[in-house]
């Protein structure tokens, strides 16, 4: 069988993928990968990822092509992952280089490699809908990572909830007041009656808040030395494999929250979010700050309490996937104004879902 052309099929042989393919998505942070082999499940396929002697990242299909053993369970070397069984020991290419005791490695010795690029601190993995199609675009640029006003702390999380659920709770962020008031909440009637514009760009989705007038909540007062009042921004920007969330204030008067160079205080979130399985994802972010010169150990502080808030947003997901399955078909949703922007996300998501499948 030659794998170049195999599709995802379902039991009848009818094409079917449940996450839009021929993308890039996060498998890992940079720092996630050392001298060990890491095994993830990645839109339901099984991956080991590791790095080779030189450096370079690769992942291949974690499952050894002698006995099915994962190769995440073996070790990493200088030329590639040797199989923690029998020895086998394969290049980034998938292909068995040595197999100890024999001494013709037959050509199809071999697993299923896959794309992987290291950028801006973030291990990306090109998912085809065709297995080893080559990627068709580079991958995104995340620059927040590498700009010396910044430092950032970032974290993972496995998820059991579907990866949608994480899109609505980022698109919408008026839970703010709500969810996080021990940390980056604050008024929950400046958070709900904002206004919120929503745009779209192709397939990608922005929602702006603008706040003005806002009350400082802790992690802002922890961090930035502001007066009674300061005019806050939340600008979230959709993509499919990971969202970007600019958030921040000013104090009133001394710059526009409108102004892309704008100063102030900065919270640059990175939401990274791949489908583990239909009901499971991981959930990488990062959290990138400036840093004012009277708050030296601010950075410190807003990534410690940006953990705290997301640990808060885990466990309401989570507790609102257990009950939408308890619940079962009763479970239906009523939208609100909040929601413009999720369901936007929600409505692309399912279309190149489809468009996998084609
Ligand atoms: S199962 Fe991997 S070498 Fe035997
Ligand atoms: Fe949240």
């Amino acid at each position: 069988m030659n794998t170049a052309t195999i599709k995802v099929h379902d039991a009848t042989g009818t094409p079917r993928s449940s996450f839009p393919l021929d993308r890039w998505y996060v498998a890992a942070f940079s720092s996630d990968i050392r001298d060990k082999p890491v095994g993830r499940t990645l839109l339901n396929q099984k991956v080991v990822l590791f790095r080779t002697g030189n450096g370079q990242i690769a992942a291949l299909e974690d499952r050894c092509c002698h006995r099915s053993l994962p190769l995440s369970c073996g070790t990493v070397e200088a030329e590639g992952v040797r199989c923690g069984y029998h020895g086998m020991l394969y290049a980034p290419s998938g292909q068995c280089l040595e197999i100890p005791g024999q001494e013709r490695v037959p050509s199809k010795a071999c697993v299923r490699p896959y794309h992987v690029a290291e950028k801006n601190q973030i291990v990306w993995i090109w998912m085809p809908s065709v297995a080893g199609a080559a990627p068709s675009e580079e991958p995104p640029v995340y620059s927040p990572h590498d700009d010396p006003r910044y430092r950032f702390g970032s974290g993972m999380y496995h998820y059991n909830s579907p990866w949608q659920l994480i899109h609505d709770n980022l698109l919408d962020l008026s839970h703010l007041g709500y969810v996080h008031l021990k940390t980056i909440g604050g008024d929950a009637h400046l958070h709900m009656n904002a206004a919120m514009k929503v745009t779209q760009d192709g397939d990608s989705v922005k929602v702006v808040r603008l706040m003005p007038g806002s009350t400082p909540p802790p992690t802002y007062r922890a961090a930035w030395p502001f007066g009674d009042k300061c005019d806050r921004w939340q600008e979230i920007v959709f993509r499919v494999s990971h969202l970007e969330i600019w958030t921040g204030a000013i104090e009133p008067g001394t710059d526009s929250i409108e102004n892309p160079d704008r100063g102030g205080f900065h919270m640059r979130g990175f939401h990274g979010i791949t489908p583990e399985t239909e009901t499971t994802c991981h959930y990488f972010w990062s959290m990138a700050s400036n840093r004012h010169p009277e708050r030296d150990d601010n950075f410190e502080t807003v990534v410690e309490q940006t953990e705290f808030t997301f640990d808060e947003d885990r466990g309401v997901i989570e507790a609102q996937y257990r009950n939408m399955l308890q619940f079962g078909d009763r479970a239906t949703w009523l939208d609100i104004h909040v929601d413009a922007g999720a369901n936007r996300a929600r409505r692309i998501v399912e279309r190149l879902t489809t468009q996998s499948l084609a």
